[in-house]
């Protein structure tokens, strides 16, 4: 989401005559949109800060460089911000910058920072431009911000504060303009994007899967995505959308954090281990080829080797294909972080280096698995080579291919032959029949 609040930034500033840059240099405006998930994320805002600071006071030619921190530390931490690095111009939350033309006549006015903190009553996105596609045949799209389920390692509900939805009509048209503008694939954003219940025209309210099965009529539209969900809230109709809906990608980022349920209740996570074996089972059911991704926290306050063990199993008998996993940092104001009973450094970065091992193991395999079959690629960017194009797989794998370049921005079958690390490479069909379709 940070990726597409930086892109809405910059949609918002081109009108007041900014253009992106490479590098700060030069920069008239810089801004550090920041994460405050875990603590490593935090810290690097002020690294990052010291070395801007620098670039800023050798400015001697071509007027200051204006500093602004936006996101999710300038909304927890505004006030430390101003204090710790007074060079800063103008620190605003992720839900004010909306507000940034006004704030940057502000900064230029008035001596002195501008802190914007506030949860305003209006929506940003009641002042956004359309997204437009801009060359991108990929595209995010946010559909709900905010948290309410308060799982007690998480500072997202206070940053990003309560859940909201946008109104149906509004997600259709930003979806509509992105597919006129080339869009073929969309991934709908949200902190837990199947709490989504946004007004309809009918004066009612549509849930995630129902948006999900309007969004596929959109003309041009080939491939939808979400992204992230929360166990405990994948209803019926988003199960039916699976089921149904084949623009819907098989691949689901749903993430379970840990296999005890010792710990998932000390993490306020509203389900525990045989909850979510079940709503897997249902997922599968509905749609045989899904596959499922997850978020791991490690060392979370409490965790014994057997609850560790716990976890590890439920990579093996679920299946995942893939997965973050993080080392528990507490977070200042959560309840994890006063628990009594934190576990030693050591024992988290022995625990991570574990999971991981398995994690990548499970990757490769599930990669290795799809050499000798056919997949839908959508090609996206010119490969490595002069001939080549890169795309992504249904299950987000990249996929490089000899392929001519008017293929760009197509779905094309591809034979996958081999797998690597990170990709897998494929050849389109000796009979030409993929790039044909793709063609028409
Ligand atoms: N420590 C470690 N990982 C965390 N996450 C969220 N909060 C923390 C924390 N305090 C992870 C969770 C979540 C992902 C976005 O970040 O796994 O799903
Ligand atoms: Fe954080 Fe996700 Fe839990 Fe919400 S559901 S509190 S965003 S981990």
């Amino acid at each position: 989401m940070n990726v597409y609040d930086a892109e809405r930034m910059a949609d918002l500033l081109a009108p007041i005559g900014y253009e992106a840059v490479d590098t700060p240099d030069a920069a008239d405006l810089v801004i550090l949109n920041t994460c405050h998930i875990r603590e490593k994320a935090a810290e690097k805002v002020y690294s990052d800060l010291g070395r801007l600071r620098r670039i800023k006071a050798a400015r001697s030619q071509g007027g200051a460089m204006v500093l602004a921190v936006a996101g999710c530390v300038a909304q927890a931490e505004g006030d430390e911000i101003l204090r710790r690095a007074p060079y800063v111009d103008m620190v605003f939350g992720p839900q004010a910058y909306h507000k940034l033309p006004e704030m940057v006549a502000r900064v230029h006015r008035e001596q002195g920072a501008v802190l914007d903190t506030d949860f305003p009553a209006e929506s940003k996105f009641d002042f956004l431009p359309k997204p437009e596609a801009r060359g991108r045949y990929s595209a995010f799209l946010t559909v709900q911000e905010g948290c309410d389920k308060f799982c007690t390692f998480c500072v997202v509900p206070y940053t990003r504060g309560a859940e909201t939805s946008r109104p149906t009509d509004a997600v259709l048209a930003d979806a509509r303009n992105l597919a006129a503008g080339g869009v073929k694939e969309i991934t709908l954003l949200g902190q837990n994007v199947n709490a989504y219940h946004g007004a309809s025209p009918d004066g009612g309210e549509w849930s995630l899967g129902r948006l999900v099965a309007e969004l596929a009529g959109v003309e041009g539209l080939e491939r939808i995505r979400y992204t992230t969900s929360y166990p405990a809230e994948v209803d019926d109709d988003l199960i039916a959308a699976h089921r149904d809906v084949p623009a819907l990608m098989p691949y689901l980022h749903l993430p379970l954090q840990s296999g005890s349920d010792r710990i998932l209740q000390a993490m306020n996570r509203r389900h525990g281990a045989d909850d979510y074996r079940r709503l897997a089972a249902r997922l599968f059911e509905a749609r045989p080829d899904l596959a499922l991704s997850s978020d791991f926290i490690v060392g979370f306050p409490g965790e014994t080797d057997a609850d560790f063990q716990a976890t590890l199993d439920m990579v093996d008998e679920i299946g995942f294909i893939g997965a973050f996993s993080f080392k528990y940092s507490p977070r200042p104001g959560t309840p994890a972080a006063a628990m009594p009973n934190q576990v030693p450094e050591a024992v988290r970065s022995e625990r991570l280096r574990v999971l991981q091992e398995k994690l990548s193991t499970c990757q490769a395999r599930f990669n290795a698995r799809a050499v000798g079959t056919r997949m839908a690629v959508l090609f996206e960017a010119p490969g490595r080579h002069p001939s080549q194009l890169v795309g992504r797989s249904p299950y987000m794998q990249a996929v490089h291919a000899t392929a001519e370049a008017e293929l760009m921005g197509k779905i094309v079958e591809l034979d996958i032959e081999a797998a690597h690390p990170n990709s897998l490479s494929g050849r389109l069909p000796m009979d030409g029949a993929g790039a044909r379709r793709a063609l028409a």
